[in-house]
């Protein structure tokens, strides 16, 4: 089977989020049985330089590239470049759109570039012929109502990794839509007096998918259906949650090259033990005790990742041993909240603010406890990185979080501290719960249980598999 997946994100190109990790571990399982095929902008800055085979692409169909229309002017002048990745072959778009761009997200005229780049990515399906187009998020949204409104539809499946990015735009952005060579019926598309491409993408793709079942359940209802609930439950039965897997090679303490001692479940003790000593050694907080439960958070500093709830808990926790490292950085707020703190109590709180994908598996090994308290989660990937490198998640009870880490009380089925979302005394009791556990027998049988559970794409990928089936089915 020939699938062509369209994504603003991918790993390590391009990664603001969860979405770059997802698709090249699910592309990289899913080139091992099919042909994989990813579409993603060539923006300035890409996290590493692409492996080109020297072909290349039209951005256009052969009859649009005859309108003339300002659209094809700018398309007439983009391109697809092909590359190689571990068994996926990349097309990078290529384009004066997003080659000035040393990110992807956060620019104006977002509205016009990715339909340029959802256009091109129609067009790619087209000439590549596949037999199932995927596409991520509202980025990619639009390729779906081409592909619905075209002669010869390729069949759709549309996966939703946040529902709080919806690109909606005022209408009187988006009239180019209505024209040559769109040609989009774009009313439909409506919500609050604007148009969405998130909701173009529902209503257009054959099967759509969200990241994990428990958050394709709150989407169904308000406030985490962001506005479109009622346009997913109009969907409901070509829409599912297919949780998310992980790269088991990227991710693996066994072979990790990004940490200071590679440990498995047979000695991790001893393997945290060194990662931690050199991470307080990296960071300059050389004081902070080795015998005390170090929690660490990594993440996008957003409204979603429920950060100030953990700041108000650490606070009224102070008494607890925990020491704590964040890596982050997004809202000015947070960042000058956590910086404050790393000032004012650099024995329990440190605070390195960027992306640092290094530091992220050195805090993943280091740790000995990792804290997500986000409000909503479509699935969340540290809470499985943490398990792997076992690190027991302390998590809110929201989407992917919830289907990932169990508080069982049968010790052998315990994966992990869950705790009410937006709840500082719950996220506050979670931090005591871990104080017990860090100091009791029960650790290693709880770290033995995550470093053994599989997240893995290997058996995942079939979900997938029935929903490309289920897609073509509707196509024809
Ligand atoms: P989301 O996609 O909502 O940001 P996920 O948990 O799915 O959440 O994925 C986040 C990914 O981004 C993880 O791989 C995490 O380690 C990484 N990440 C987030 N912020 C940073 C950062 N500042 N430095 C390094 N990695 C980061
Ligand atoms: C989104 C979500 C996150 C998910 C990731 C990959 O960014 O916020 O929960 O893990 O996409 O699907």
């Amino acid at each position: 089977m020939k699938i062509l997946h369209a994504s603003a994100e991918y790993f390590p190109y391009i990664k603001m989020g969860g979405l770059a990790d997802m698709l090249a571990s699910l592309t990289k399982e899913q080139a091992k049985t099919e042909e994989v095929y990813v579409a993603l902008p060539l923006i300035g800055k890409l996290g590493k330089p692409p492996q080109y085979t020297g072909k290349v692409y039209p951005a256009l169909l052969p009859q649009d590239a005859e309108i003339d229309s300002l659209v094809v002017s700018v398309l007439k002048t983009s391109r697809f470049l092909e590359a190689k990745e571990s068994g996926v072959t990349l097309y990078f778009f290529q384009s004066d759109l997003f080659q000035t761009l040393d990110s992807i997200y956060g620019h104006k005229e977002e509205h016009f570039r990715f339909a340029m780049f959802s256009y091109a990515c129609y067009a790619l399906s087209q000439i590549l012929k596949v037999d199932v187009f995927h596409a991520h998020d509202w980025h990619t949204a639009l390729s779906l109502a081409l592909q619905k409104d075209s002669a010869f539809p390729i069949p759709t499946v549309f996966t939703i990794h946040n529902l709080a990015y919806q690109g909606d735009h005022p209408f009187w952005m988006t009239g180019f839509l209505k024209e040559e060579p769109f040609r989009l019926v774009t009313s439909p598309f409506d919500h609050d007096g604007k148009c969405n491409y998130m909701k173009a993408g529902i209503l257009s793709a054959n099967q759509i998918t969200t990241v994990s079942p428990g958050y394709r359940e709150e989407t169904l209802a308000e406030p985490n259906g962001f506005g479109l609930s009622y346009c997913l439950n109009q969907r409901a039965k070509d829409y599912s949650g297919i949780l998310n897997g992980i790269d088991t090679d990227e991710w693996n303490p066994k072979e990790d090259k990004r940490i200071d001692q590679t440990f498995s479940d047979a000695n991790w003790k001893a393997g945290k033990l060194k990662n931690k000593t050199k991470l307080f050694q990296e960071i300059g907080r050389p004081l902070m005790p080795l015998d005390a439960p170090l929690v660490g958070l990594i993440g996008r500093l957003t409204y979603q990742k429920g950060y100030p709830t953990f700041l108000k808990a650490v606070l009224e926790r102070l008494h607890l041993p925990h020491r704590y490292v964040v890596l982050g950085s997004g809202d000015p707020e947070t960042e000058n909240a956590f910086s404050q703190l790393s000032e004012s109590i650099p024995d329990v709180f440190y605070f390195y603010k960027g992306y640092n994908e290094s530091l992220a598996h050195k805090i993943e090994a280091a740790s000995d406890f990792f804290l997500m308290p986000s409000l909503f989660e479509p699935c969340g990937l540290n809470q499985m990185y943490s398990h792997a490198y076992g690190t027991i998640p302390i998590v809110s009870r929201v989407g992917g979080l919830r289907d990932t880490v169990e508080e069982s009380s049968i010790l052998e089925y315990k994966t992990g501290i869950v705790f009410e979302p937006n709840d500082v005394s719950s996220l506050g009791y979670a931090l005591e719960r871990a104080k017990d556990l860090f100091f009791s027998q029960e650790r290693d049988i709880v770290v033995k249980n995550i470093m053994n559970l599989d997240w893995s794409w290997e058996k995942r990928k079939i979900e997938y598999q029935s929903v490309y089936s289920k897609a073509i089915e509707l196509n024809i």
